[in-house]
Formats: C-alpha cells, structure tokens, sequence
C-alpha cells in the first residue's frame, strides 16, 4: 500500500516526487512569501551591480544599517543585520544563554530547535482555540513568574496569524523587564499587518532594553534567497555581545546592496500592501459563512482555518488543493494545535479565487 508520507513545512521537492508533479506547476500557497515576487526596479538595480560581489561587504553595514533606521525609525546603532533572521534567532539564544525558556505556541518551530542546541530548558504557553488564539496576556504573566528568564513570541504569529497589539505588548515588556525576562520577538511577517504601528514593538526598543526584535525580507520582499535578516535593539551592550559572536561580513555584499534598494522602494511596498490588505479582507468574507471551516482574524499575510466538518481531515484538503496544482499547508506537525487545520498565504487574486473555489467543495 502506499501510505502518503507526513510533509513537513513546505518541502515542496518531496511533495512534487510523492505526486508527480512539476514544481513550476504549483502554486505556492504554503511559503508565505510575497506573490508579486522580487521588484523589478531592485532585480534590474542588483542585475547591473554584480560586481559589488569582487568586494567584501562593509564589515559594519553602515549603509545598510543607516537605511534600516529611516524604514524602522529607530538609531542605526539600534540595528544588526545577519544572515537572515535565522541566523540572528540562534546568534540571539547562544549570547543570551538562557536557562529556562517559555515560547508562546503554537509557532515557528526553528526556536525550539535551536533551544534544543543550547543548554536551556524550554516548554511551551499555548495560545488557545477558545480565545481565537487571541493572548490572555495577564495568564502568560502567572506562567512566566515561574521562573522563567526568555520569552519568544512571533507578532504576528506563524501559523495562528493572530497578534499582539501594542497596549498588551507594551504591559507584558513592562511586566518582563520588572522579572528580568529578556524578549525576543520575531517580526518576519509584521509588514503585513493591516496597521503596521499597531503590532510592531520597535518603537519599545528605545524604553525596553529586555527587548531584541527580529526581520528580514524574506516574505515580505519576496527575497528569500537573499537571506537579509536584522535584529532590533537599544540595548547596546547586548548588541556588541552579538557582533563579537557573529561570523564576519554573515551577510553577502550583493544582499546588503540590494536589501538598501528594497527597503527604499515605496512603489513595491504600497503595491504588496494594497494587494494583501484587499484580499485578505475578501478571502475572510467569502470563507465566513462556510460551516466547513473557521477562519482566525488574519494579521499576517496567511490564514489559519479549522476544519469542523466531522470526519475531514487537514490532509483531505491538502490533497484535493495538490491535485489541482495548489500546495497549502496542513498543519497536522505543528506543536500545541489540536485538531485538523490548514493555513495557506495570500497569493495573487486569481489562484485566490481558484483555491476559494476548492475550499468550497468541502
Ligand atoms: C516566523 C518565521 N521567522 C523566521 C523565518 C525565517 O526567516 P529568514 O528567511 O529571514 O531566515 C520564517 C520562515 O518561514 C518564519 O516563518
């Protein structure tokens, strides 16, 4: 018998093996990352500066960092650019060597697994289902006075989409700083958010020092290859820490070119933001009256979906999505989400529309 292999992330490769399928025939519901791809004015700037790579990069990114801080409006000296936020997510844990660790899940599992290199214990607060995923953030205090000296949230939170508005962040940085809980928030997906200064914590970064906030242009950028990742902190000492640790000049001389031009490209950013921001809004109208699946308020640029339809399973409508060319996630291997659910991210109008069409037959 051929039993279907559990897929973990987004391993499109095996998928496509598995279903004999073309890769340049799927559409990519299940990576989260930008549908408009990379802008055309930065792949023609980057095509024509090649050279920059007979160079070493600036090995303090002044530039580069001088033009994150006009995108973030924070200091330069705030910034720490890397080699994708995944460097920084395990540069962070090695230099602040925790001891007992508390990660808000359901969430991205790169945290736990670098945890698991480190030497702190790690247990998880699970957002729950009956709140929509929304944070009960005076019960996640009571949990954190349990000794615990790390904090990892992701705002807003892959896979749930939900987020933590600034009121409530700003309490739980308070409550934390007062306990000595160090902070890491990952911010990959916060350009997404309907009203950006509503979700992001960077302007904490100036008051909160227990604080290092996390980016990158992976999704947002639609530049996942180039791996630009930076961390946000005003705490100067802690920054250094993490310089010293880092490999030098970690991000590449083309990226650190081509990331300035990106975060410098007005045009790109309002297009991706008026696209996601309007399908978003008509995906959740049309999902809304389906009695087969509940939908989570969307902060990111991707959806959670609960299936309550008895006897459907999350991996039911990932292959009937797969057989039409539409590769979703099934979220069956994500930590603390029990029950059926899928999540898929906001591609362009029409494969919108095709995968709203397959949705429906359930
Ligand atoms: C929440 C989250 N953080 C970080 C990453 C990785 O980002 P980067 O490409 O900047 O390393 C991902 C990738 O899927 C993610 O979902």
């Amino acid at each position: 018998m051929n039993t279907r292999p559990v897929f973990h992330g987004s391993d499109i490769e095996k998928i496509c093996e598995y279903y004999h399928l073309n890769k340049e025939d799927i559409v990519n519901f299940a990576a989260n990352v930008n549908p408009l791809g990379l802008s055309e004015s930065v792949k023609a700037a980057a095509a024509s500066h090649l050279d920059v790579l007979s160079s070493y990069p600036d090995r303090e990114y002044t530039s580069l960092r001088e033009t994150i801080s006009g995108y973030c409006g924070i200091p330069a000296d705030f910034v720490l650019p890397g080699n994708g936020s995944s460097e920084l997510i395990s540069l962070l844990i090695e230099t602040r060597a925790p001891k007992k660790t508390l990660i808000l899940g359901p969430t991205y599992s790169e945290y736990s697994r670098e945890l698991a290199l480190s030497g702190s214990s790690q247990d998880y607060y699970h957002l729950r289902e009956s709140d929509d995923f929304v944070l009960d953030i005076p019960d996640l205090c009571r949990t954190l006075e349990n000794g615990y000296d790390f904090l990892i949230l992701c705002n807003p939170n892959n896979p749930t989409s939900s987020a933590v508005l600034t009121g409530g962040m700003e309490a739980l940085l308070a409550f934390c700083r007062a306990h000595d809980i160090f902070v890491m928030i990952d911010e990959t997906y916060v350009e997404f958010a309907p009203v950006v200064s509503n979700v992001t914590a960077v302007p904490f970064t100036r008051r909160y020092h227990n604080l290092m906030i996390l980016r990158g242009v992976s999704k947002f950028f639609a530049a996942p290859g180039m791996r630009l990742g930076y961390g946000i902190t005003g705490n100067k000492d802690f920054l250094e820490k993490m310089r010293e640790k880092q490999i030098p000049w970690s991000l590449n001389s083309l990226g650190a070119y081509a990331g300035e031009l990106m975060f410098q490209d007005l045009e790109y950013i309002a297009e991706t933001r008026a696209l996601i921001l309007s399908e978003r809004e008509r995906i959740c109208r049309e999902l809304e009256d389906t009695e087969t699946f509940k939908v989570y308020s969307p902060y990111a640029n991707f959806l959670l979906l609960k299936i309550r339809k008895p006897g459907l399973t999350s991996a039911d409508v990932f292959d009937s999505c797969i057989q039409n060319g539409m590769m979703i996630r099934d979220c069956s291997s994500f930590q603390c989400l029990e029950g059926e659910y899928i999540r898929f991210c906001i591609m362009k109008q029409e494969d919108n529309t095709r995968l709203l069409e397959i949705l429906k037959t359930f």
